[in-house]
C-alpha cells in the first residue's frame, strides 16, 4: 500500500503480533486462572482482529461481547466518543476484560471504563495491542499492553485511516511522503 501522499513502514510484523499475543494471552491465563469465566469485551471496529486472535489464546471458559464507540475522525481526535451499540446487559458478577487496539489520548478507554463501572462486574481490566504513552491525555493505564509505540500514526492490524487499511496483517507507520 502506497500512493504519493503516504508512505508505509512495517513497525511490526504478522509474526511479531503472533508472537506478543500469545505472551499476553499466557499471562492473562496466568492471572485468573482457568476455572472463572471471563468476558473479553472486544471494542469494534479497531480490536476485531486483536481480540480474536487474543480469544484463540485463552483457556479460561470464555464468554465474547463487543462494544462499539466512534470517537476518531481521520488522523485526529474530534474529542468526541459515541456509543453506537448499547452496553452489554450481562456483566454483573464477572469477569471483564475490555479489548482495545489502542491507548493514544485514552479517552476512548476513559469513557468505557466510566460507563461499565456501573455493570456490576468483579473485576474490569484492560488489554491494548497498542499504548502510545506520549500521546495520553486522560490518567488511563492499560493492564495488558503489546506493544509500547511513539505518538506516529499507524495502520494495520484492526487500525484504520478512515476506515480503510484495518485487513493489513501487520501493523504499518504511516509518514507524509
Ligand atoms: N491509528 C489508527 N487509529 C487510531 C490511532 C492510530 O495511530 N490512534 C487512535 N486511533
Ligand atoms: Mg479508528
Amino acid at each position: 500500500m502506497n500512493n504519493n501522499l503516504m508512505n508505509v513502514g512495517v513497525l511490526f510484523s504478522e509474526l511479531d503480533i503472533k508472537e506478543r499475543t500469545k505472551i499476553i494471552a499466557q499471562q492473562i491465563n496466568k492471572d485468573y486462572g482457568t476455572n472463572e469465566t471471563l468476558v473479553v469485551l472486544i471494542v469494534l471496529h479497531g480490536a476485531l482482529i486483536f481480540g480474536a486472535d487474543l480469544v484463540r489464546n485463552l483457556e479460561m471458559p470464555t464468554e465474547i461481547e463487543t462494544i462499539r464507540i466512534k470517537s476518531y475522525e481521520g488522523t485526529a481526535s474530534t474529542g468526541k466518543i459515541n456509543l453506537v451499540t448499547p452496553l452489554p446487559t450481562s456483566l454483573a458478577g464477572k469477569h471483564v476484560l475490555i479489548v482495545e487496539d489502542i491507548v493514544d489520548t485514552g479517552r476512548s478507554i476513559h469513557f468505557l471504563l466510566n460507563e461499565l463501572a456501573k455493570s456490576e462486574a468483579i473485576s474490569l481490566k484492560v488489554c491494548s495491542l497498542l499504548d502510545k504513552p506520549e500521546a495520553h491525555e486522560f490518567p488511563v493505564k492499560a493492564d495488558y499492553v503489546g506493544f509500547t509505540i511513539s505518538k506516529n500514526f499507524v495502520i494495520g492490524y484492526g487500525l484504520d485511516l478512515n476506515g480503510k487499511y484495518r485487513n493489513l496483517p501487520y501493523i504499518a507507520n504511516l509518514t507524509k511522503a
